[in-house]
C-alpha cells in the first residue's frame, strides 16, 4: 500500500479536468460539473471518492466477468511481475503465454488451435483482418482484402478496424480509411423490413441471404472475411435469429470467405459459454477476443485462429509480418489464469445459465412502461430499447435523442446508483452487461432504478 496521503477530491479534479483526455467524452460537459470518479471496487460494485456505492451493470465496459476487488487475481499479477516483468513474444515464449494458449484452445470449438495475443479488442480486429490478407497472398488468392461486417456494429476504432465498423459518425472524421469495408445487414428484428417482420427465421434467412449478395456483388475472388459478433452489441444487443449462423458459414464455405467471430464482448461467460459462438453452434475460423479474459485485472487481447489458417505460416520461410510489443505480456496471460481459474471454481458459466432466465423476466417487467419499447439479448447481455409510441414503433428525432440521452438518463441512472449505457448510435437504447456473478437481488436493483429513471425520462418528454 502507499504511504502517501490521499489526495483531496478537489485537487484531483482539477488535474483532471487540466491534463485527463477522457475516450470518446464531450470535455465541455464538465465545464461546471465533476467528472465522475471512481475510485475503488468490490464485487458487483463500485464505489466514487465521497464513498456513494454505484451497480456495474456495464462491468465497466463489458469487462469485469468475476466483478471487482479480488485480490486473488490481482496477486497473480504482482507475483508475475516479479518473476517475470516482460519478455516479448517475438521469436521467444514465456511460459504463462503458452499455458494460456493451450488453454484458450482447450476450450475453443473445432479446430481453433493457435493463439496470437494482442493488448486490445482493436488490435485483434485488425490483426485478424490482416492475418486473412497474408493468408490469401501465401495461398494464392491475392485479391481477396475486403471484409464484410453489419450496419452500425462496433468492431474499435484503429483505422483498419474502423473501416470495419459500421458506424458512419465515428468514421467520417477519420475519411479515407483503409480500402475494403463492406456493409450487410444486421439482426434487429424489432425493426426487421416489413416482408420478414412476423417471421425471425424468415428474418434471418434474409439477412444471411444479403452476405451472399453482397459477396457476389463485389466478386468473390475479392472478399476475404466477414466480421460478425454472436450478439451485435452496437444498436441494443442483436441477438441471431435461429438459423442465420447456420447459414452464413454455409455461405463462407462457398465462396472461400473466412468467418471471423468478434467476441471481444461476448467470449468469457458473457452468453454462459468461454466462447460465444458455441451458445449459437457455429465454428468460426478466427475468433477475436479481448475485454474478459482478464476481466480488467490487466489488459490483453487476441485471436484464435484454426489450424487451416496457421497452416501456410508454418511452411518455408514464412511468417506473420505483424507484431505489438506489449501482447501477451507476461502479468496479462498470468492475470488472465487466475481469471480463468475463477470462473471454474465459481461456476460463472453456470451460474450465468441458471440465472438468465430471471435476469431477463426481471427486465421484462420494464415493458409495463410507455418508454420501453424492446427488451432483448441473451445471456448477462441485454438491451433495452427506447420508443415514443409503442403501437408504432416511432423513435425520438435527433434532438428529442440528445435531451433524453445526453441530456437526463445518463446522468440520471448514474445518480440513481447505476452504472449502464444509454446510447443512440443506432436507435435509442440502455445497455447492460452485469458481472457474470449477479443473482436476482442484483437484477430487482437494476430495475427499480431503471423503473424510476424511465418514468421520469417520459414525464420529461
Ligand atoms: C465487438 C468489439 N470489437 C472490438 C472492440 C474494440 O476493443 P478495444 O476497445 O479493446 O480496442 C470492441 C470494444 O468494445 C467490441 O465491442
Amino acid at each position: 500500500m502507499s504511504s502517501a496521503p490521499a489526495r483531496d477530491h478537489a485537487s484531483l479534479q482539477q488535474a483532471a479536468k487540466r491534463n485527463l483526455w477522457l475516450h470518446f467524452t464531450r470535455h465541455s460537459g464538465f465545464a461546471d460539473a465533476d467528472i465522475p470518479m471512481i475510485v475503488r471496487g468490490e464485487g458487483q460494485y463500485v464505489f466514487d471518492q465521497h464513498g456513494k456505492r454505484y451497480l456495474d451493470g456495464l462491468s465497466g465496459l463489458f469487462v469485469s466477468q468475476i466483478g471487482h476487488g479480488r485480490a486473488d487475481v490481482a496477486e497473480a499479477g504482482a507475483r508475475q511481475g516479479a518473476e517475470l516483468a516482460y519478455f516479448p513474444l517475438w521469436s521467444y515464449a514465456h511460459p504463462r503465454a503458452v499455458e494460456l494458449a493451450e488453454r484458450l484452445a482447450a476450450y475453443a470449438p473445432g479446430d481453433l488451435n493457435r493463439v496470437f495475443f494482442t493488448t486490445s479488442g482493436s488490435e485483434a480486429v485488425e490483426s485478424a483482418w490482416k492475418l486473412a490478407k497474408q493468408y490469401f497472398r501465401l495461398t494464392g488468392e491475392p485479391s481477396r482484402y475486403k471484409v464484410l461486417s453489419r450496419y452500425i456494429a462496433y468492431h474499435g476504432t484503429t483505422h483498419g478496424a474502423l473501416a470495419i465498423t459500421g458506424l458512419p459518425d465515428i468514421k467520417m472524421p477519420f475519411e479515407p480509411l483503409p480500402a475494403g469495408g463492406v456493409r450487410v445487414p444486421n439482426t434487429n428484428f424489432y425493426r426487421a423490413p416489413a416482408f420478414v417482420a412476423d417471421d425471425v427465421v424468415a428474418f434471418g434467412a434474409w439477412a444471411a441471404d444479403e452476405i451472399e449478395r453482397a459477396i457476389l456483388r463485389e466478386g468473390p475472388e475479392s472478399v476475404a472475411a466477414i466480421y460478425l459478433e454472436p450478439v451485435q452489441n452496437s444498436g441494443g444487443c442483436f441477438p441471431p435469429p435461429p438459423g442465420y449462423f447456420q447459414r452464413v458459414r454455409e455461405i463462407c464455405d462457398e465462396y472461400g470467405v473466412l468467418l471471423v467471430s468478434d467476441e471481444v464482448i461476448c467470449a468469457f461467460g458473457r452468453l454462459g459459454h468461454i466462447f460465444g459462438c458455441e451458445r449459437y453452434g457455429y465454428t468460426p475460423d478466427i475468433i477475436t477476443f479481448a475485454k474478459g479474459v482478464t476481466s480488467g485485472y490487466a489488459p490483453m487481447g487476441g485471436m484464435m485462429v484454426s489450424d487451416r489458417l496457421m497452416e501456410p505460416y508454418l511452411r518455408d520461410t514464412h511468417s506473420f509480418l505483424h507484431g505489438v510489443t506489449f501482447a501477451g505480456h507476461p502479468v496479462s496471460c498470468a492475470v488472465a489464469l487466475a481469471n480463468l481459474d475463477v470462473f471454474e471454481k465459481e461456476d460463472l458459466l453456470g451460474n450465468v445459465r441458471a440465472n438468465e432466465g430471471a435476469f431477463r423476466a426481471t427486465l421484462e417487467r420494464l415493458s409495463d412502461l410507455p418508454i420501453v419499447g424492446d427488451v432483448r439479448g441473451d445471456g448477462y447481455f441485454y438491451g433495452i430499447e427506447m420508443v415514443k409510441d409503442k403501437a408504432t414503433r416511432e423513435t425520438f428525432d435527433d434532438d428529442e435523442s440528445e435531451r433524453l440521452l445526453r441530456g437526463f438518463l445518463s446522468h440520471a441512472l448514474f445518480d440513481a446508483g447505476l452504472v449502464c449505457r444509454a446510447d443512440d448510435r443506432g436507435d435509442p437504447v440502455i445497455q447492460l452487461s452485469p458481472p457474470l456473478t449477479c443473482t436476482q437481488e442484483h437484477f430487482d436493483e437494476m430495475e427499480q432504478i431503471l423503473r424510476s429513471v424511465l418514468t421520469q425520462a417520459w414525464q420529461r418528454l
